[in-house]
């Protein structure tokens, strides 16, 4: 592609044989590689009917999907890279696609083709083979052919060379997603602006409505936001690896309750927490979905605690919040708050009854026509009137629940739910009238994750609630009649997770 850059290995890392001699003889000698091709993945025939509900969204537009490319960590080291998430859902490609590849849907009369184009693999008897240490065969492994890939996923496949028919005739009503690789995104962009420079009248641009009130021309934002609704009812692909992703992740806790004695033992246990849960992931998914928060102790009053750098002492409760993204990068997002020791004491307890009951709750409600909203008020109805009952609010439960008071949310600032899927917060550029003001459909997945937190300095408590924090987090199907708990598996009531430790 005329945009390759350079390789990023300087010169003084570089020591790679340049002789005639070397590049003959390295390019030589290798045996045939058969093109074998796969049957079409299970998800490839989901991922075709997403792309044709794309599709009758925006008839007569193209529409530019990139995979994206891997974001610099220091230096010439990358983070991993994690492919966007609207590309995956589109494509099916996950932990497995070649980055820097492109989906492009091109308007026809009846809908849109679509395109894939991926960097081909390189010959033997290119230097990129052995010498390109972000590309090459040799540094990173072999990349699939065309032609399997289009088997795999059911879809056409190009060389990434020939895009460049398409980045030279975008124009400025073709729709991209313009985060997924900002360096694509801006070459794009010059493309366009160069036009507009050339001949004013196409200078439009994402512009909608039309200055005469009359609904404008889809933009980008528009694409992102129908992205973002594709999302918010699972199809049975994406439901089966969200349970998948939920009965993994459990195991992840499994294993680190077996490695307690070491977690309490070490200087470090959050550390220890993070790498035993990490371990479950590599081994049985992709990776996890978010930062692990293994919060010992008052780090469980810090919401995202992520540094997990502290000490796990018996006696304290640790909050764990992990999920194990699968290769297909759909997530799970789950909560357990654990007493080290096995048993919780009796103010831990009460804490953690007050907010199992509110999950319970907002759980039982949870069913086809009712608004998204309601979940969280349901869970808040509790969260007031334990604080309350209690002592700890300085009004009535009733009073506090009023929208101009809310006092009993010192101890909860978050929300109780978000959609949950291929992001671990899926579907967030959603129409507000869909998600937070939407009304619940069979096939949506969400958390329920009510907690209670009090700070290790909150004056408004007395101290020996100070510094616990509790979460509770579990996974939601919700079904043609009602609502699947998908998480109810990993033990969450206070005797099921006191013998689930079960350290004597
Ligand atoms: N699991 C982290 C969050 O939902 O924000
Ligand atoms: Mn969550």
């Amino acid at each position: 592609m005329a945009d390759q850059k350079a390789p990023r290995a300087t010169t003084n890392r570089s020591t790679t044989p340049g002789s005639d001699t070397f590049k003959d003889y390295i390019s030589s000698q290798w045996a045939d590689r058969p093109d074998v091709l796969p049957e079409p993945r299970e998800q490839a025939p989901f991922a075709a009917d997403r792309r044709a509900r794309l599709s009758a969204l925006h008839p007569g537009t193209r529409l530019v999907v990139p995979a994206g490319s891997a974001k610099v960590r220091s230096n010439d080291c990358d983070y991993p890279f994690r492919a966007h998430s609207a590309f995956s859902h589109l494509t099916g490609w996950g932990s497995d696609t070649v980055p820097g590849s492109v989906l492009v849907l091109e308007p026809t009369a009846d809908g849109h083709d679509a395109t894939l184009y991926l960097r081909a693999s390189a010959g033997r008897d290119s230097d990129e083979f052995y010498a390109n240490p972000e590309i090459g065969e040799f540094w990173i492994g072999p990349r699939p052919s065309l032609t399997q890939v289009a088997a795999d996923l059911g879809l056409a496949a190009r060389d990434l060379a020939d895009f460049e028919a398409v980045v030279s005739t975008v124009d400025a009503e073709t729709l991209v997603v313009r985060e997924a690789d900002p360096d694509l995104t801006r070459r794009l962009d010059a493309v366009v602006e160069a036009a507009a420079e050339q001949s004013p009248a196409s200078a439009v641009g994402d512009v909608t409505p039309d200055d005469d009130g009359t609904p404008g021309r889809a933009t980008s934002a528009d694409l992102a936001r129908d992205l973002s609704e594709l999302r918010l009812v699972k199809d049975a692909y994406e439901v089966a690896q969200m349970r998948q992703a939920v009965t993994v992740t459990g195991k992840g806790f499994t294993d680190v309750i077996a490695d307690f004695d070491d977690i309490v033992a070490h200087p470090r246990g959050e550390r220890l927490v993070e790498g035993t849960f990490n371990r479950r992931a590599r081994a049985d998914g992709n990776t996890v979905g978010y930062d692990t928060i293994a919060a010992s102790g008052d780090h469980a009053c810090v919401l995202h605690w992520t540094r997990n750098d502290g000490v796990v002492r018996d006696g304290d409760l640790i909050l764990i919040d992990a999920g194990i993204e699968l290769d297909s990068l759909y997530t799970a997002d789950i909560t357990r708050t654990l007493p080290v020791s096995g048993r919780f004491t009796d103010v831990q307890r009460l804490v953690y009854e007050a907010v199992l009951e509110a999950a319970d709750a907002a759980f039982a409600i949870v069913r086809p026509g009712i608004a998204f909203r309601e979940i969280h008020a349901t869970a808040m109805r509790v969260i007031a009137e334990r604080t309350a009952e209690w002592g700890f609010l300085p009004v009535s439960a009733d009073e506090s629940l009023k929208p101009d008071h809310q006092y009993h949310r010192r101890y909860m600032v978050h929300g109780t739910s978000h959609h949950l899927g291929i992001d671990v917060h899926d579907c967030a550029a959603a129409r507000r009238d869909l998600y937070l003001d939407g009304v619940l459909e069979p096939g949506m997945v969400f958390t329920i994750e009510p907690g209670l937190y009090f700070q290790p300095d909150d004056l408004t408590v007395p101290e020996e609630f100070r510094g616990i924090g509790v979460r509770i987090e579990d996974d939601v199907l919700v079904t043609a009649d009602g609502a699947e708990n998908l998480s109810v598996g990993i033990p969450r009531t206070v005797a099921d997770v006191e013998a689930w430790i079960s350290r004597d």
